[in-house]
Order: C-alpha cells, then sequence, then structure tokens
C-alpha cells in the first residue's frame, strides 16, 4: 500500500518524482528504462530496457538535520547490505556512495535538493543499479562497470531486488531521520572498498594522496599522510597509480 509508481519510459527518474506535487516520505517511481538518466557530475546513465533498476525515492527531512552529505552516505549503506542480504556478501561502496565490485562500478546514486533554503528540505534519492547490461548499452559505458548477473552468476529477480532495496532505503532514512549519520559509521566503513589502501583524492583546485581511513560521523572522508589524519567533504576518489 506504499506510494509506488512503475513506468515503462521516462527521461529520468528524478525528473518525475521532482514534478510530483507533495509526495509522502518514501515515494518511489521505477522506470523500465530512462532517455535522460542522469549521473553525477553532469554524466549520462545509460539505461536500457528491462535490464537495469532505475528508481527514485523522496524523502523530506527538517533542514536543520538534513546534512546531504550524511544522506547521501547512508543511501549508499542501505543500496549495498540489501543486496549483500538478498544475494550474498559481494558488493562495497566507493566514497561516497558508488556501489563497487573488484574495481568495477555495479551502481550509482544521485542525490537531488528540491525547493527552500528555509524550513523542510525535499530530497530526490536517484538510484540505478545494472543488473545484466546488454551488449550494445555496454559499448556507451565510459568506465569499468559490472552487473548483477556477473558478480552472482545468475539471474537476477528485479521485482524482488527492487523490494529488498526500496524498503532497506526507506528504513534506513527514518533511522537517519532520527539518529544522524553515527548510526552509520560502522557500517560504512566495513564495506568501504578503499578502507586502509593508498587513493588519490582530486577536486577542482588539488590532489591529495594518503591512505583511506573511513568516514567520521559528520560525513568527512578520512586521509591519513604523513602521519596526518586530514578531513576531505568533496571530490572524487580513484585508487593510486602506482
Ligand atoms: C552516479 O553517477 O553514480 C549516479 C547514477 C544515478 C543513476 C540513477 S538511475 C535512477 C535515477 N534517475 C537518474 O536520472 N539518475 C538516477
Amino acid at each position: 500500500g506504499e506510494h509506488l509508481a512503475l513506468w515503462s519510459e521516462v527521461g529520468s527518474t528524478n525528473d518525475v518524482l521532482k514534478a510530483e506535487k507533495a509526495p509522502p516520505n518514501g515515494a518511489v517511481v521505477l522506470a523500465e528504462c530512462q532517455t535522460a538518466g542522469r549521473g553525477r557530475r553532469g554524466q549520462n546513465w545509460v539505461s536500457p530496457f528491462g535490464a537495469h533498476l532505475y528508481f527514485s525515492l523522496f524523502w523530506q527531512m527538517d533542514s536543520r538535520h538534513a546534512a546531504l552529505q550524511g544522506l547521501s552516505l547512508v543511501a549508499g549503506v542501505a543500496v549495498a547490505n540489501a543486496i549483500n542480504a538478498t544475494l550474498g556478501d559481494a558488493v562495497r561502496l566507493k566514497w561516497p556512495n558508488d556501489i563497487y565490485h573488484n574495481g568495477r562500478k555495479l551502481g550509482g546514486i544521485l542525490v537531488e535538493l528540491v525547493g527552500q533554503a528555509n524550513g523542510p528540505v525535499n530530497i530526490i534519492i536517484g538510484v540505478g543499479l545494472n543488473v545484466a547490461m546488454p551488449l550494445d548499452a555496454a559499448r556507451q559505458v565510459d568506465q569499468p562497470w559490472t552487473d548483477l548477473q556477473q558478480i552472482y552468476n545468475r539471474l537476477v529477480d528485479r521485482t524482488e531486488l527492487a523490494n529488498q532495496v526500496i524498503s532497506r532505503l526507506r528504513d534506513a532514512l527514518a533511522t537517519f531521520s532520527e539518529k544522524g549519520l553515527a548510526a552509520f559509521v560502522d557500517d560504512w566503513n566495513r564495506l568501504d572498498c578503499f578502507w586502509g589502501q593508498a587513493v588519490v583524492l582530486k577536486n577542482e583546485q588539488s590532489q591529495q594522496v594518503g591512505i583511506c581511513r573511513g568516514i567520521e560521523s559528520d560525513g568527512a572522508l578520512l586521509l591519513e599522510a604523513g602521519g596526518q589524519v586530514s578531513r576531505i567533504y568533496g571530490g572524487e576518489l580513484s585508487m593510486r597509480s602506482h
């Protein structure tokens, strides 16, 4: 009986949900394909018909508590935990919330804000997960990718998967609204695919090299270099090239 809509084709599920007037918390829009699927940093999200999972979930929070960085980390934990609990423990996270397996991207999360500076914040959490990548779609993906079929070596029921991921996400957001990110730090660090490894962190101005030490309860990424730990709030993480 929860608010859930399944579309055959949309531009982007994030945009469909954004256009809804006052959806309840946890409302979901799913689509079989997207003609204008978006990734982070303005990238395209390849979204062929009937192959993968594409959905967006609405969540409203009191702006005082809506630390976006924290929310996007929590969403990654919920999605990874749902997959691991349903199909077997295999997937990990790349900061802040890429879903990864053995150095290849399985899925991603695009968090967008709608509305006002004061008062409650409307948040759209868009989730894309590769289930069984068609060959022609694979040619359009411009980063190392994987899908659930390769990882688990079997056909994955998208309906069952969607149910598990959506219900985990709703539960995690309710917990986050109440307790904040602190309740998820241990989980995130356990799922961190770079923990203890040398990484390069890039943003517009600079790049930093260090050992990844996971996250802190305010969402900062901890990078250790020369005996010092610095706290980082934005950027892109990549493996150090030797
Ligand atoms: C990323 O760059 O890692 C984020 C990818 C997010 C893709 C999902 S698919 C459903 C939702 N609708 C979109 O247009 N993007 C997100």
